[in-house]
């Protein structure tokens, strides 16, 4: 295989961005495993050829992870780019979402992105070379309406992979955190997104207004999937790839909204946050 032929290992690539960065690596001439909790939906949507094939993974499944990827390298013989995309948000007024369901949407959203690295990384780490791209979203860094629980993985997913990043860096492995802005796929479809039961009267028009406005932008949303794919492949090439990468004008001006408030709010209070200094220790 010619050097710059990578290999991706994607998972959730049975439908959205998963599948449109499945097909933007292919177009781009490299090799894919695309991996999916049904690998019959997974081969339907991106049929198996010399340069793709179809793999299960149901990501919350930390032995599925390690199979998977010994069926990688039996066929490919590497990974160049683990892309851990597969997800769903879990919305919801946090007093009415049970402990169940936080702990389902954890398993899949931080847990499972976990389970893949730690399968992942031992093929990179030999290779000393390698990319991680970890699907966060705008609510990795701040806070939306009703996502508490979607934002507190989305938010753990950045904490983690800023850490990762320190760590293999000396190997030559790259992570790049994606926050996408709101993108056409089935992501805010029933099939994917999950909202709370009513319970609190409370909250019930708050609650009833915000899940109507996410529920209107379902496959209405601004952002192309395939175009994100485009740009993943894009910077895969880099040499330096970034932490960060905003996708979406939408993302991109929620995160400098947010950024320019955390930085105003920062110096605001620089007075108080220095007043806690204990006093210089003596040299003996
Ligand atoms: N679309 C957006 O606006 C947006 C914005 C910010 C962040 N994101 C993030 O982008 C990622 C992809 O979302 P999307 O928009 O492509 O959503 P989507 O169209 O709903 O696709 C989600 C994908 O994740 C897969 N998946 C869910 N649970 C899984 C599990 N336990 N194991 C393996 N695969 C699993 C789904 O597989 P099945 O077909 O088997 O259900 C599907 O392939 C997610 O991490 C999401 O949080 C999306």
């Amino acid at each position: 295989m010619a050097k710059d032929r990578k290999v991706w290992f994607i998972t959730g690539a049975s439908r959205g961005i998963g599948l449109d960065i499945a097909k933007a690596a292919l177009s781009a001439g490299d090799r894919v495993v695309a991996t999916g909790r049904d690998a019959g939906a997974v081969k339907t949507a991106l049929p198996d050829t010399d340069d793709a094939i179809a793999l299960q993974l149901d990501v919350t499944d930390p032995k599925q992870a390690t199979t998977a990827v010994a069926e990688a390298m039996e066929q490919f013989g590497r990974i160049d780019v683990l892309v851990n995309n597969a997800g769903y948000g879990q919305l919801g007024v946090f007093e009415e979402i049970g402990h169940d369901a936080i702990l389902r949407q954890f398993d899949t959203n931080l847990h499972g992105t976990l389970h893949v690295t730690r399968a992942v990384l031992p093929v990179m780490r030999r290779n000393t070379s390698g990319h991680i791209f970890n699907l966060s979203s705008i609510g990795g860094a701040l806070g939306f309406d009703i996502a508490s629980i979607y934002c507190a993985t989305k938010f753990a997913v950045e904490g983690f992979s800023e850490c990762l990043a320190l760590e293999v860096k000396p190997f030559n492995i790259g992570v790049t955190i994606v926050q996408p802005g709101f993108f056409r796929t089935d992501f805010l479809d029933e099939r994917s997104i999950r909202f709370s039961e009513r319970a609190i009267s409370d909250y019930a028009d708050y609650a009833q207004a915000t899940q109507g406005f996410y529920t209107s932008q379902n496959h209405a949303q601004a952002g192309d999937p395939a175009k994100l794919g485009a740009a993943l492949v894009r910077l895969s090439r880099e040499k330096t790839p970034p932490l960060r990468y905003a996708a979406g004008s939408d993302a991109h001006e929620y995160l400098s909204g947010a950024y320019e408030a955390r930085m105003a709010e920062l110096s605001d209070w620089q007075k108080l946050s220095k007043s806690t200094d204990g006093a210089a220790v003596s040299a003996a």
